[in-house]
């Protein structure tokens, strides 16, 4: 063969005549006469057929040995077949076989569990293939979104020294004599970070020791987060809303195949624009009252099914604002005209995806952060650097962080945002 390969796209794109296609055996189906391989590729399937009659004996012998995932390459004429999966059919005229795949451990039927183990082959399916393709779009659009808004991605440490959302779900590491801890949340020093370039954003792994195996928890994921000097608390949840609408859009001009392969609605999907509705905690504590029969006491955080049970009223995601300053991290702010409230917001996504977006504009009162550092039991002397950024030039600055794998796991329809990102890691999961 000579070197010059179409991938299943192009070839299906061109529609007749000659081709050359590389990829691996998706299905395979032999007969006396005749050998099927369905071809897969990083772009797409398409079915094959090396006839015995059409190809030298020792072509077609090689062929009959085909085995699920061997690799593979075929050249021959493509036909338009409406029998075919895809509707076109690759009549070869040469095949060879690159390695010749031992028995595959994935067949069909197995628990979500097997397919964790052998996650290094499962990668392969049809779904997570087309789930990673949006993930890299995902990826792209949050890039895009903030550069052309004039943001500059900056990359924070991961090794840190202190806490930004609580110890309690800190991964500590040994550090040559020492002890750190893995990040959080890049928050701490992109707070210092915006004194130089002010508009700042950046796409990186964090880790939480989270002890709940819930659908949504991973204990290393990425977030996306963005730290901006000068903002409010209206301009940061209009940036918010507008970022998740632009990584939606993004998503559904570029993947309308992978959304139907993963059984997404498009158009519900493309319906998803600002502004999406606003509520304070006590609105919502409210509406669960009222509409849900739930009573849940003013001071006390949202548990998940509360959440879910809001989110059954709406269609878009919801903003909402004003958390009990009480239980909140300590840089989140009293909203001076609502002092028990923060100046906070979650963003939660509808169908029971949860919170997609944590932020909050920041508190500029050294000394309210350093009691409420102490008031959650926490060393406020190692916190020290940090009060630096409002003692030389402070500035109203907010910021948020978005769920990158919660976001995928909503757009994709995920039964679990283990399946948003290739190696999964949780807190009964470390392997492979
Ligand atoms: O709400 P969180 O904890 O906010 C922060 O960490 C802020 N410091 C961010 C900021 O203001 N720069 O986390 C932000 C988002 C959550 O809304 C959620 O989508 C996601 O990160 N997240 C997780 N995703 C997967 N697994 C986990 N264990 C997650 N914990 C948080
Ligand atoms: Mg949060």
């Amino acid at each position: 063969m000579v070197d010059k390969f179409l991938t299943v796209k192009e070839a299906l794109a061109k529609g007749k005549g000659k081709v050359q296609l590389r990829g691996w055996a998706y299905r395979e189906r032999k007969f006396a006469d005749k050998v099927f391989v369905v071809l897969r590729d990083s772009t797409g399937i398409i079915q094959c057929v090396i006839k015995k009659d059409a190809v030298p004996a020792k072509t077609f012998t090689s062929a009959e040995d085909v085995s699920i995932e061997s690799s593979c390459m075929i050249a021959g004429e493509l036909k338009k077949d409406e029998r075919a999966p895809g509707g076109y059919e690759v009549q070869a005229t040469d095949f060879q076989m690159v390695q010749r795949a031992e028995t595959f451990p994935i067949a069909k039927d197995f628990s979500p569990e097997f397919l964790l183990d052998v996650r290094h082959l499962w990668l392969r399916s049809r779904k997570l293939t087309a789930v990673m393709k949006v993930r890299d779009t995902v990826l792209w659009a949050i890039r895009e979104f903030f550069r052309k808004d004039g943001y500059y991605e900056w990359s924070p440490p991961i090794f840190t020294p202190v806490a930004c959302e609580g110890a309690t779900t800190l991964f500590e590491v040994k550090y040559f004599d020492d002890k750190a801890y893995l990040t959080q949340s890049w928050q701490l020093y992109a707070e210092a970070g915006i004194f130089s370039l002010e508009k700042i954003f950046t796409i990186s792994p964090c880790f939480r020791a989270e002890r709940s195996r819930t659908s949504r928890h991973l204990a290393e994921f990425l977030m996306a987060e963005a730290e901006t000097a000068w903002q409010d608390f209206a301009g940061l949840q209009k940036q918010t809303e507008e970022l998740v609408s632009f990584i939606i859009q993004s998503v559904v001009e570029k993947h309308p195949d992978e959304l139907k392969e993963i059984g997404q609605d498009i158009a519900k999907l493309k319906k998803i624009k600002p502004p999406f509705p606003r509520m304070t905690y006590t609105d919502v504590l409210k509406l669960l009252k009222e509409k849900e029969g739930k009573s849940i006491p003013w001071g006390k955080d949202l548990r998940t099914v509360e959440e879910d049970l809001l989110m059954k009223h709406f269609d878009k995601p919801v903003i909402v604002t004003n958390y009990p300053k009480e239980i909140m991290a300590f840089y989140k702010p009293a909203d001076p005209k609502d002092p028990k409230t923060a100046l906070c917001m979650d963003m939660l996504a509808p169908e029971g995806y949860g919170e997609i977006i944590g932020g909050s504009q920041r508190d500029l009162d050294v000394k309210a952060m350093q009691k409420a550092l102490k008031d959650a039991g926490e060393h406020a002397e190692h916190y020290q650097w940090y009060f630096d950024s409002r003692k030389y030039g402070s500035v109203p600055h907010a910021g948020f962080g978005l769920g990158v794998e919660r976001i995928i796991a909503w757009l994709c329809k995920l039964d679990t945002i283990k399946d948003a990102i290739p190696f999964p890691r949780t807190m009964s999961r470390k392997t492979p």
